[in-house]
């Protein structure tokens, strides 16, 4: 994509990611592809506002080029170090090594460590300025959004924020980088959740305190390094934002996670049952398979949902592997104080249950329903698997 003016002599660059199949080498993305957006600003002095990963370098640097070239270039600001915004950073440096690097001190440290670059850099305190000529730019820092090196940028004059990670949302960009042209915002808010709780969930109290430092500025675009960029109405992204930090410390509206995994059918049998029970009171149900369904798909809604419902067999004295997976990445993205459940077969001396309890003590997961069962769908299991999954939903609307 060509470069795009967003506002006078400030522009969006970036590559547009459609063949990285696992962001962070983690998080799938195949699907839905991944943007790295980059800002230029041409005035008296020339500035690269954080760089992309290092795919496309060519093309990346042809698009810089076309609006100002690579040689009159006098600051590259590194709001954040994570190689999706600074891959082609050794390669810009030894091009033009009089580029002056600007960020925290932090930063300065993390160049030396990731890149072996000590110089030129310029080192910014929290609320410093840099005057371009017609322009100024002033640096927030935002510790831990998403690593601890993190900072805004604030374009005064045409009051733009740079936000980097924050406010930004996996998709790559789809003929527009604006939120009013597209014609699917929707899209992007759900992966702007996605991506929040896959990547910064862990940080919802970083965020809630930078979007409280932010607040006194009269921001008129947001222009974040993934996605879209929000200038209808940006204050909507950062409610959305405040919102979902704030489900940090637990609730979540009464709707239901339900998450199960079986071996041989009997604990999906009895999921199906307990669907219907929990059904019956028209709460939103959300239901995944925990083998099937990446973790990165399972987070939004166990972030969003009051209620959990973990479903699954016994297998070598333990819980079923796949569920231990999806409730180990639960508890390092921090998703505490929800209302949970739990229900699976167990062949002999069981084991899923004892496990299922100790990895929901350190979320402070309120947890008292319990239906296991020994062996196949025998007698009245069906039944009382109903009637566990009406109870449950009623003990999470009472709330
Ligand atoms: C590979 C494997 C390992 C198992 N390990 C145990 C075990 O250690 N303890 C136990 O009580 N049951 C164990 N079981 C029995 C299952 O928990 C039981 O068959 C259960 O009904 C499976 O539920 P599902 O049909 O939902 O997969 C194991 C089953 C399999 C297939
Ligand atoms: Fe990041
Ligand atoms: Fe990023």
């Amino acid at each position: 994509m060509p470069a795009v003016e967003m506002k006078p002599d400030i522009y969006w660059v970036g590559v547009n990611d459609r063949t990285t199949d696992l962001f962070e080498g983690l998080w799938p993305v195949a699907d839905t592809g991944v943007s790295y957006n980059t800002y230029l600003i041409n005035d008296e002095k020339k500035v690269i506002i954080d760089l992309v990963k290092a795919i496309k370098t060519d093309a990346f640097f042809d698009q810089i080029h076309a609006v100002m070239p690579l040689s009159e270039i006098d600051y590259v600001i590194i709001n954040h170090m994570e190689p999706d915004h600074t891959g082609v950073l050794k390669t810009l440096h030894k091009i033009a090594p009089d580029i002056t690097l600007v960020g925290t001190e932090k930063m300065k440290q993390m160049l030396a460590h990731y890149y072996g670059i000590t110089d030129p850099v310029r080192v910014v305190r929290d609320g410093e300025t840099l005057t371009l000529g017609r322009k100024t730019l002033q640096f927030f820092e935002a510790p831990f959004i998403h690593w601890p090196e993190t900072m805004v940028t604030w374009e005064q004059t045409q009051k733009v924020l740079f936000p980097c990670d924050a406010f930004g949302s996996y998709g790559a960009l789809r003929g527009t980088i604006f939120d009013d042209e597209c014609l699917e915002p929707e899209f992007y808010i759900r992966e702007a959740l996605r991506y929040y709780v896959n990547i910064v969930a862990r940080f919802s109290q970083p965020v809630l305190k930078a979007i409280e430092k932010l607040s006194g500025l009269d921001i008129q675009m947001i222009a974040p390094s993934h996605g879209l960029i929000w200038r209808k109405d940006p204050a909507r992204i950062i409610d959305y934002y405040r919102n979902w930090a704030e489900l940090a410390q637990g609730g979540g509206d009464k709707g239901i996670t339900l998450l199960y995994g079986s071996m041989y059918g009997n604990t999906e049998a009895v999921m199906d049952a307990i669907a219907q029970g929990l059904a019956c009171s028209g709460i939103t149900i959300e239901i995944f398979d925990v083998a099937r369904i990446h973790t990165s798909y399972i987070l939004p809604a166990l972030w969003i949902h009051k209620g959990v419902m973990v479903g699954a067999p016994t297998y070598e004295g333990r819980l079923f592997p796949p569920m231990a997976q999806a409730l180990d990445m639960a508890v390092l993205k921090k998703i505490q104080n929800k209302k949970a459940a739990y229900f699976g077969s167990y062949g002999w001396s069981g084991g899923a249950l004892r496990q299922v309890k100790s990895m929901m003590e350190p979320m402070q997961w309120d947890f008292r329903n319990i239906f296991e069962f020994q062996g196949g769908i025998e007698g009245d299991v069906l039944k009382k698997a109903e009637a566990f999954g009406r109870e449950f939903s009623s003990d999470v609307q009472s709330e």
